[in-house]
């Protein structure tokens, strides 16, 4: 009687450090990719789920119903080190982000990421097949290497003037040990290309363009 009334505060509070632990490495992360070597001796691999959840109730902004309805475009996953960028919150959109935002399209992305492993600053690359409703998965397995520990994705809202959810530069690997699992939510930003009003505007630019900025 005594020894779990011990026990099982205890074991609480041992479980609140765990969390508490997690987020603040999780929040450091974000912040310091700049100058973080991985020591890690060998790969990792993980499994990336996106998970979509866009409809009425999560994100009535213009929610749009018809031609075409809410979706997401497919997953572009890149692994790399501090030399490459995918995308940067405040900075402009490349002209491969242009176009990935605007309108889906990987090709100009994926030139530029295999330029980029020519100078091992891009480990690999992943794309997964779109979601066809605002609602469901997509997953891929990814290899992550000491050389290029930090992970970069982004998913494009269908349809939409240039808005994308993503992740810039997670450095998956910390005192020379790979995390077990990390988990984000998702934010909508604006590449800064196009300036339709609503979902399903035309196509509309932006002149001159404007930075990439989260949409509120
Ligand atoms: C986190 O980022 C902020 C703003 O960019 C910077 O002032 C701060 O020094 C960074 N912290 C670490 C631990 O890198
Ligand atoms: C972060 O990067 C800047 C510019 O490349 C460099 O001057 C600075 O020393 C780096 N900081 C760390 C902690 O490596
Ligand atoms: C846009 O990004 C560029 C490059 O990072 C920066 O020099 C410029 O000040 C930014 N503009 C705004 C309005 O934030």
């Amino acid at each position: 009687m005594m020894s779990s009334e011990i026990l099982v505060p205890g074991w609480l509070q041992q479980l609140l450090v765990v969390l508490l632990r997690f987020t603040l490495s999780c929040a450091a992360l974000v912040n310091s990719t700049n100058g973080t070597e991985c020591s890690a001796r060998g790969p990792a691999s993980y499994i990336v789920v996106f998970t979509g959840h866009w409809s009425p109730q999560t994100f009535p902004k213009q929610y749009p119903l018809f031609r075409p309805p809410a979706q997401w475009s497919k997953l572009m996953v890149v692994t790399h080190n501090e030399q490459y960028r995918l995308w940067q919150e405040g900075a402009p959109a490349s002209d491969g982000m242009k176009s990935f935002a605007e309108q889906g399209l990987t090709v100009d992305l994926v030139k530029d990421a295999k330029e980029a492993r020519k100078r091992r600053s891009v480990g690999s690359m992943y794309r997964t097949a779109g979601i066809p409703s605002g609602i469901g998965h997509s997953s891929t397995e990814v290899l992550l290497t000491p050389r290029s520990p930090l992970l970069s994705l982004i998913v494009k809202l269908i349809p939409s003037p240039d808005w994308f959810v993503g992740v810039d530069g997670l450095n998956l690997c910390e005192g020379g040990k790979w995390k077990q699992e990390v988990t984000f939510d998702l934010h909508p930003f604006d590449a800064g290309t196009d300036s339709g009003f609503t979902f399903s505007s035309p196509n509309f630019p932006t002149t001159p363009p404007e930075n990439i900025t989260m949409v509120r």
